[in-house]
């Protein structure tokens, strides 16, 4: 399988191609018809089987502005929820529409839909990753930093999850600095980790006020993910402290700004005062997602098929 032909990792993309997709990124936010209507006649299957607001609207409204349409198809109503395999899946999908965007559990399903399939498959969020979302974070530093963020550093405070993950990816890539704050036992994918160390400076610490020391990005996300509803009052025990106060911030280069995918939860990983405060840019970040996405639907589904 060709992975460059999907978007299943931030590690599959070379960093020229990142940045390619990042400056097409820049100019649909200046202009959104800078790239024409390359998904005409053309259609994207989004498949669900985890709730979504940005994910979706963004996916749909970036098919629409590049002159495609989007197919909402939830896991429970649609065959998969019932057992069909994803690779039938992939096989009968390839034979109707041009791409498909799936947001699920298992990476492994998402690999499953790519090998099994013969159209572009981008990663709408699984438990191991989140590359659109980081591909919007890095869109918005750079709106901030400009486009070379390899002097740069970012502060992850709290879940080594999906998105910390992708951040890793993308710093070992892109070769900025990260500094990760995780409650013991919530790292991040050991694999993932020791590969962006080997690539750039990354620091583990214990303390979110050490992360955060520098930093020009603090970024954090909620203390449960979906999927983890059931260890909702162990992860608040543990993730006590990891917390993004205006100490934890003050403690961030001057010009720092504030990240979070969203959604959020307000006096849990982050404080009112920041979200809503001069920092955040959290609402650039939820806008970065359409045209970072517009991008990458336009590389991947925009040639000639
Ligand atoms: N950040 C993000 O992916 O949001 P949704 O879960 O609303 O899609
Ligand atoms: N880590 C979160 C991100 C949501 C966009 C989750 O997986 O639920």
């Amino acid at each position: 399988m060709d992975r460059t032909r999907h978007f299943l990792s931030i590690a599959d993309w070379s960093p020229e191609r990142l940045r390619e997709a990042l400056d097409l990124a820049d100019r649909l936010k200046a202009d959104p018809d800078a790239a024409g209507r390359p998904l005409a006649g053309k259609t994207l299957a989004m498949i669900f089987t985890k709730s979504s607001t940005r994910t979706r609207v963004s996916f749909q409204v970036g098919t629409h502005q590049l002159g495609g349409q989007a197919l909402f198809l939830s896991s429970r109503d649609i065959q998969i929820g019932r057992g069909e395999p994803l690779s039938d899946t992939a096989r009968v999908l390839s034979r109707f529409v041009h791409g498909i965007m799936i947001r699920t559990f298992a990476q492994s399903d998402v690999e499953a839909l790519a090998e099994h399939g013969s159209i572009p498959v981008i990663n709408g969020l699984t438990d191991l990753l989140h590359p659109c979302q980081i591909m919007a974070d890095l869109q918005t530093a750079r709106d901030e930093f400009g486009p070379d963020l390899s002097g740069r550093t970012v502060a992850w405070i709290g879940d080594g999850n999906n998105v910390a993950n992708s951040w890793l990816n993308a710093a070992a890539k892109l070769g900025f600095r990260l500094r990760l704050a995780c409650p013991e036992g919530y790292d991040p994918d050991p694999v993932i980790l020791a590969a962006a160390g080997r690539a750039t400076q990354v620091d583990l610490f214990r303390a979110p006020v050490e992360a955060a020391e520098g930093a020009h990005v603090v970024t954090t996300d909620v203390w449960a993910s979906m999927g983890q509803e059931e260890e909702a009052a162990e992860r608040a025990r543990a993730f006590e402290g990891y917390h993004v106060g205006a100490d934890v911030l003050a403690r961030a280069a001057d010009d720092a700004i504030f990240l979070h995918c969203l959604p959020a939860h307000r006096g849990e990983e982050v404080a009112a005062e920041v979200i809503d405060g001069p920092a955040s840019r959290v609402w650039d970040e939820a806008e970065n997602r359409l045209h970072s996405q517009k991008a990458i639907l336009a590389m991947l589904m925009g040639a000639p098929s």
